[in-house]
């Protein structure tokens, strides 16, 4: 079975910048020469990981994730080691030929047989409209204020009758299982049948751009559903793709902000008035993966859902699953129960910027939400309502904004603010981010001469042929195994460097997240002979403790006489190489 080769890793690792490759998971705050972000490895709310360009190294000082591109994609998508090192070689570029990733192939097969299925019937759905059959269907799009650039755009299409996707596709040599599983046709037994009849066609693309399914709508007034969407496949997942995604990732990012709708529409209309940076949920209630995709695209989040009711309670429920992981979205409710789509053909671009530049805090939206509810002439109603709002009190860390939203729940409810507070649990005393600092448990001088030599034996091969020479073992087994693999390096690559290091040790995730951390102390970077010279005989002294006090023990507890008398001689000797 071949591997691939470290050489290979490497020259993938070069063309890479793990700084543009963590970006497209996570958004990323530069501070000084590092970039940080929210670290997805635990349940983090201040961005605790940091990206070095220099290093090409990610680390959490919280949790300890820590490793280099690959490491990252292969812990973030959950994916094996191979995978992500033959996933960053194609999006450099460079071709592998690695027969353990047989597995992984067959499977891309089988969905690159779907792709380009999807592929195929995008196409001729495209086609359709542009042709004679789609010129009602073109001018349902221009009355609804969608022009042909915009139809381009976002691919937009067009199912006809009388089966012909199905007739199409078999005469292309698609096999009718595939088309089946895939939800564009059915099949009854004695023929094929379309799934999609008479509707614009709005292709679904997944994370990387790929078609996976579509969703068609009606145009002539039929009484039948007004969307219909793929049934849900090998590659289609309604709950785990937000319309437009691969689109907004950009914009999203130079704009640092991702606004959230639910319809397709909704999202068309706002890229025709040049807002790109948005996304939609598909008109289903927003899932974990959702809020995870959403996450990975800003954590500035804009939730806009329709105007009415469902949407003010779609937007309730999105709060609660995006505030699961850690992120305080904005809030905008348009007036007249209108959508984004009709509030800004009714109301123009501009008036929806006021909204989104004027975006509600948590906070205010369920002031206004919770208020709907009680009668303000009913005290028990008054009070369960400053109750409920002294939980979201609860939450809100910046002294200045919890004063304000103190001052409106009094306002509104004529309550005193002293009182509001007697309820809030954690009143915010001071300003500023109080990030969690890293427990420093206190090290032995053993611990720390062994941790201090692989500091340096990762910079120095001087130090690495010191160890080799003069030290046995270590009595920390990680640290030991640690300086075995380094030893292994040097001897086949005859150079040392920590980086490149982490490659060659692949998914060993613990060892590479103990050299990331040993790797992040602040030791002077010049030393001398004698100072590693020191550290080894603090090891030795180490060992030698350890092992006498192993023998006293022994000694302690046993009873036969002369098998006593040897552990002492043992014990004298040991005593003696110590003064020595
Ligand atoms: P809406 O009913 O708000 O539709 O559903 P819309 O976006 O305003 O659509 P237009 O403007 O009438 O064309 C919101 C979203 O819910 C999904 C679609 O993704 C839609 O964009 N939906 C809606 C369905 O999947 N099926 C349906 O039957 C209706
Ligand atoms: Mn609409």
């Amino acid at each position: 079975m071949d591997k691939i080769s470290y050489d290979v890793i490497l020259q993938i690792q070069k063309r890479l910048n793990i700084v543009d490759v963590i970006s497209e998971y996570l958004p990323l705050e530069r501070k000084g020469k590092n970039y940080f972000a929210i670290c997805p490895f635990h349940d983090d709310h201040n961005p605790s990981m940091s990206i070095s360009p220099e290093k090409q190294i990610y680390t959490c000082f919280v949790c300890g994730a820590s490793g280099n591109v690959f490491n990252f994609v292969m812990n973030y998508e959950k994916i094996s080691f191979g995978q992500a090192v033959k996933k960053l070689a194609e999006k450099v570029g460079i071709k592998l030929n690695i027969a353990d990733l047989k597995n992984a192939t067959k499977r891309d097969d089988k969905l690159k047989k779907y792709y380009d299925i999807y592929d195929l019937v995008n196409k001729y759905y495209q086609n359709n409209l542009k042709s004679v059959y789609g010129k009602k269907a073109t001018e349902y799009l221009h009355q609804r204020q969608i022009s042909d650039e915009i139809i381009k755009e976002f691919d937009i299409g067009l199912s006809l009758n009388d089966n012909e996707v199905s007739k199409f596709l078999t005469s292309k040599g698609c096999d009718v299982n595939d088309l089946v599983e895939l939800g564009i046709s059915g099949f009854n037994g004695n023929f094929t049948y379309d799934v999609f009849h008479n509707r614009i066609m709005f292709p679904l693309y997944d994370l990387d751009g790929q078609v996976v399914g579509f969703s068609g709508r009606i145009y002539n007034g039929e009484k039948e559903n007004k969307y219909l969407n793929s049934k849900e496949s090998v590659v289609f997942k309604k709950g785990s793709l937000l319309y437009n995604y691969h689109r907004a990732i950009n914009y999203a990012r130079e704009s640092k902000q991702i606004i959230v709708v639910e319809g397709f529409m909704d999202v068309i209309r706002l890229s025709c008035v040049g807002i790109k940076n948005v996304v939609a949920t598909m008109g289903t209630a927003i899932t974990k993966e959702h809020a995870d995709l959403i996450r990975r695209l800003s954590k500035n989040v804009v939730l806009c859902f329709d105007g009415d009711a469902a949407g003010k309670k779609a937007t309730t429920n999105a709060i609660n699953v995006l505030e699961d992981i850690g992120i305080k979205p904005k809030i905008i409710r348009l007036e007249e129960n209108l959508d984004p789509d009709e509030y800004v053909i009714k109301k123009k671009k501009e008036a929806f910027l006021t909204h989104l530049n004027n975006a509600m805090s948590v906070f205010d939206f369920k002031i206004d939400a919770e208020k709907e509810r009680i009668d303000f002439n009913n005290y028990e109603d008054i009070s369960s309502y400053v109750k409920s709002m002294a939980q979201e009190l609860n939450e809100i860390k910046d002294p200045i904004v919890y004063e304000l939203s103190v001052k409106k729940l009094s306002k509104e409810t004529g309550v005193d603010a002293s009182t509001i507070n007697s309820f809030v649990a954690n009143v915010p005393k001071k300003i500023g981010k109080i990030m969690d600092k890293p427990k420093q448990t206190s090290k032995s001088k053993y611990e720390k001469a062994q941790e201090y030599l692989i500091y340096y034996m990762l910079r120095n091969v001087d130090v690495i042929i010191m160890y080799q020479n003069n030290v046995a073992y270590l009595s920390n087994k990680l640290l030991s195994k640690i300086a075995l693999e380094i030893l292994d390096f040097y001897d086949q690559k005859h150079y040392i460097n920590v980086t490149d290091f982490t490659i060659f040790l692949e998914d060993k995730t613990d060892l590479i997240n103990e050299v990331l951390r040993i790797d992040s102390y602040d030791l002077p970077a010049k030393m001398t002979v004698n100072q590693i010279k020191d550290y080894i005989k603090t090891i030795d002294d180490g060992i030698l403790k350890h092992e006498k006090e192993k023998i006293k023990r022994q000694i302690s507890e046993e009873t036969n006489v002369a098998k006593k008398i040897i552990l002492l001689e043992k014990l004298a000797g040991l005593k003696k190489k110590e003064c020595k």
